[in-house]
C-alpha cells in the first residue's frame, strides 16, 4: 500500500471549469467586491440552506465573531463565559473586544461547555455566554438559554464547525442571539476565506453591515465607526459553487466517518465522543480520545501516524486559556476535564476525497500500536 501523505483535511473545490465559468461575468462588470451581486446572492442562498431568519456574510469567521460581539456593545471589561477547548479565534474575539473571557470547564461526553458549571461563574459583570459547538457537537442549547434568560445574558454561539448541523430538526444557527460560522478552506464548506453571522434580530443586520463596511451608508455619509470585513465576489462565487456540492461532500465524509467509527469504537485505549440522537451531523471531524491508562498515549500515536505519512492534528491542544500569549492570567478556574481532553484528543484525516484504503491504512496504523 502506498505511503502518500494524508493530511487532516483538504479544501473542497468545485470542478475547475465550473468556477472559471462562474467568475467570467466579473471581467465585464468589474464589480469584484463591495457587496456586489454574488455577495447578495450567497447571503440569500446561505440563509435558505442554514434555515435562519437573517444572515450577514463576512470576510472570515473570526471577524464575524469579533463584530457580533462588538455589535452587542457590552461595557468594557464585561465578562463573557466561554470554553477554552476551542480554536484560539474564540478567545481572541473576546479579548480583542476588551472583554474578559471567563473559562468554564467542558463535558467529557462531547467536549462542549459544561452547562452545569456556568451559573457558578456568573458575576455582576457577566454579559454573555459564548459556547462552541466543537466538532459540530451541539451544546445543551436549552439549558444555556434557560440560564441566559434567568440572568439577562446574551448567548453567542461559535458555530464555526457546525455548518449544516440541525438540532431536533432546527438549523443550528437559530439558537441564542447569534451564531457564527466559518467558511475557511479547512471547513466542510468554504468560500476560500469567509464566514457569516446568523441571527433573528434585523437590527443586528444593519449594525453588522455598518461594522463590516466602515459605517458607510451613502456617498457622503458615514453613520458609525466600522472596519472592513466584507466578503469579495470571487469568494462569494466560490461559495455559490461549493454550495451545490455540499450535500454530496457531506455524504462522502459520512462514509469515511462510519468506517472509522465501526473500526475504532471498540478499540482498547481509544474513546469516541458520544453521539446525540437529536443531532443531524455534518461529519466535519473525527476526533478520538487516546486513553493514557492504556499502553499508548496521544503524543505517541501522533508521532506514529506522522512516521507513516499521516498528519492528524491535536485539535484542541493546548487549551486557549493556557496559551503563551495569556501567561497565567486565565489559568485559575477548574478546567480539569478540558485539560484532560486536550491531552488526549487527536483529530484524524477526514475529507470528501479521502479514499477507503487510506482510512484503512490509518485504522491499521492505529491498531498496530
Ligand atoms: C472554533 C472556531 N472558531 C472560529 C474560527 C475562525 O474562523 P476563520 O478561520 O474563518 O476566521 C475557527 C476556524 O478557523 C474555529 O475553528
Amino acid at each position: 500500500m502506498g505511503k502518500e501523505k494524508v493530511f487532516v483535511t483538504k479544501a473542497s473545490m468545485p470542478p475547475y471549469e465550473e468556477y472559471i465559468e462562474a467568475i467570467k461575468p466579473l471581467w465585464d462588470s468589474r464589480w469584484i467586491t463591495n457587496m456586489g451581486y454574488y455577495h447578495k446572492e450567497l447571503e440569500k442562498k446561505l440563509k435558505e440552506y442554514l434555515d435562519v431568519p437573517a444572515l450577514s456574510l463576512m470576510v472570515n469567521g473570526h471577524m464575524a465573531l469579533e463584530l457580533v460581539i462588538q455589535a452587542f456593545d457590552f461595557p468594557e471589561g464585561a465578562e463573557i463565559i466561554t470554553t477554552p477547548f476551542t480554536f484560539i479565534s474564540t478567545t481572541h474575539a473576546i479579548v480583542r473586544n476588551r472583554l474578559e473571557p471567563v473559562f468554564c470547564d467542558v463535558k467529557a461526553s462531547d467536549g462542549t461547555i459544561d452547562e452545569t458549571k456556568i451559573e457558578g461563574l456568573i458575576t455582576e459583570k457577566t454579559a454573555a455566554i459564548l459556547p462552541v459547538h466543537v466538532y459540530g457537537n451541539v451544546c445543551n442549547v436549552e439549558e444555556i438559554q434557560r440560564i441566559a434568560d434567568k440572568y439577562g445574558l446574551k448567548v453567542i454561539y461559535d458555530a464555526a464547525h457546525a455548518f449544516g448541523v440541525k438540532y431536533k430538526g432546527i438549523g443550528i444557527g437559530n439558537f441564542g442571539d447569534a451564531s457564527v460560522f466559518s467558511f475557511h478552506a479547512t471547513k466542510i464548506y468554504n468560500t476560500i476565506e469567509g464566514g457569516a453571522a446568523a441571527f433573528s434580530d434585523q437590527k443586528l443586520y444593519e449594525r453588522l453591515y455598518n461594522l463590516k463596511n466602515f459605517g458607510i451608508r451613502g456617498e457622503d455619509l458615514v453613520v458609525s465607526v466600522g472596519t472592513n470585513a466584507k466578503m469579495n465576489e470571487f469568494a462569494a462565487i466560490m461559495g455559490l459553487c461549493n454550495l451545490k456540492h455540499t450535500a454530496e461532500n457531506i455524504s462522502r465524509r459520512k462514509r469515511c466517518w462510519e468506517l472509522y467509527k465501526n473500526n475504532l469504537e471498540k478499540t482498547e485505549g481509544l474513546l469516541l465522543f458520544q453521539e446525540n440522537i437529536n443531532v443531524e451531523k455534518n461529519y466535519s471531524y473525527f476526533p478520538v480520545l487516546v486513553n493514557g491508562s492504556f499502553h499508548r498515549d496521544r503524543d505517541d500515536l501522533y508521532s506514529k501516524l506522522k512516521e507513516n505519512n499521516i498528519y492528524p492534528r491535536k485539535y484542541f491542544y493546548p487549551l486557549t486559556s493556557d496559551e503563551k500569549c495569556f501567561g497565567d492570567k486565565y489559568r485559575k478556574n477548574d478546567l480539569k476535564t478540558a485539560r484532560r481532553l486536550a491531552a488526549q484528543v487527536i483529530v484524524l484525516p477526514l475529507y470528501p476525497d479521502l479514499e477507503f484504503d487510506q482510512v484503512d491504512r490509518i485504522i491499521h496504523t492505529i491498531k498496530e500500536m
